[in-house]
């Protein structure tokens, strides 16, 4: 198979190509080899390289930037995947796109499906969900895998932001009314490899760590496996707040736990976060 990567140096593009099977090709491109958000270089990008398939991993990822940079945020999200769309569907290649539970308000008590509603409260959020309508309209057998607090080895995430101020701190407050479920950016490239494997049927499938948690709870297990490794000598105190008590520009849904059951049905297991956090660490 050969698949052309883009947003190759984020978490998700740099767990891809780690995980790339040996006898896939692969033209791996960044935001400088190719800008999704142009036309023109999409279109030579494929045609050159001829890929199977293409596996977007490229995004507007600063959910606080993106309420103060709109339309750049809607380039990357919207623009970039409906250029990616139009020259698969004009080639006939497979797309995978990714996108986000920022799709929705958080007001459910039970995890969302793939055919829940969707009701972003973000500029990130719509922007990703305009990205997904695109891509759908544009290329009906394009699989999107929407995925949720995402961290690595890789690239900024909850996991280095805790470890860092958590040898710059002794106490830290964190967010505990946030519900959802990390996911580790490497699982996620194999369920992506998994899917095109076994050339799963187009449409959206909900991808996540395996245990909702708070942010709170999340940051408590990350001290737990730090200490334990002896990355950090003593975890910093911390204190369970309220998202209004940590106000940022843009709104998080409060509850974003996604069902995997359709994902699960194709034998693909959901990310087990807390092993993922153990080799992370
Ligand atoms: N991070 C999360 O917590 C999270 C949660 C839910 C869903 N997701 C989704 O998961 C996917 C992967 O996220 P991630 O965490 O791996 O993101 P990331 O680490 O922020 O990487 C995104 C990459 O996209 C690249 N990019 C930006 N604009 C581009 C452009 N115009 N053309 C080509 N590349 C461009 C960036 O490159 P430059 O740095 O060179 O600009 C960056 O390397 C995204 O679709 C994201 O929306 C992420």
């Amino acid at each position: 198979m050969k698949v052309l990567l883009t947003g190759a140096n984020g978490q998700l593009g740099r767990c891809f190509q780690d995980r790339l099977p040996a006898d896939w090709q692969i033209l791996a491109t960044d935001s400088a080899e190719l800008d999704i958000t142009d036309l023109a270089q999409v279109t030579t990008a494929v045609s050159t390289f001829k890929p199977d398939a293409i596996v977007n991993a490229a995004a507007y990822t600063a959910v606080d930037n993106a309420e103060s940079d709109v339309e750049l945020a809607e380039r990357i999200n919207a623009t970039g995947p409906a250029n990616l769309a139009s020259v698969a569907a004009q080639y006939g290649i497979r797309l995978v796109h990714v996108s986000t539970d920022y799709v929705f308000d958080g007001n459910a008590n039970a995890p969302y499906t793939e055919e829940s509603p969707t009701n972003p409260l973000s500029v990130y959020g719509r922007t990703k969900l305009a990205g997904e309508h695109t891509v759908s309209a544009t290329a009906p057998d394009a699989i999107i895998v929407r995925t949720a607090w995402v961290f690595s080895e890789y690239g900024n995430n909850f996991v280095k932001t805790m470890l860092r101020l958590g040898k710059e701190r002794d106490a830290l407050s964190i967010v505990d009314d946030q519900r959802g479920c990390p996911t580790y950016a490497g699982d996620i490239a194999q369920a992506i490899i998994a899917l095109l494997h076994q050339q799963a049927a187009g449409g959206i499938y909900h991808y996540a760590g395996d245990k909702e948690v708070s942010w709170f709870e999340f940051a408590q297990a990350i001290f737990t496996v730090a200490v334990q490794k002896a990355v950090l000598s003593k975890a910093p105190t911390l204190t369970p707040i309220t998202t209004a008590q940590y106000p940022t520009p843009a709104h998080r849904p409060a509850y974003s736990t996604l069902a995997g059951d359709k994902i699960k049905a194709l034998g693909i297991t959901l990310s087990d976060w807390q092993g993922a956090l153990n080799k992370t660490i």
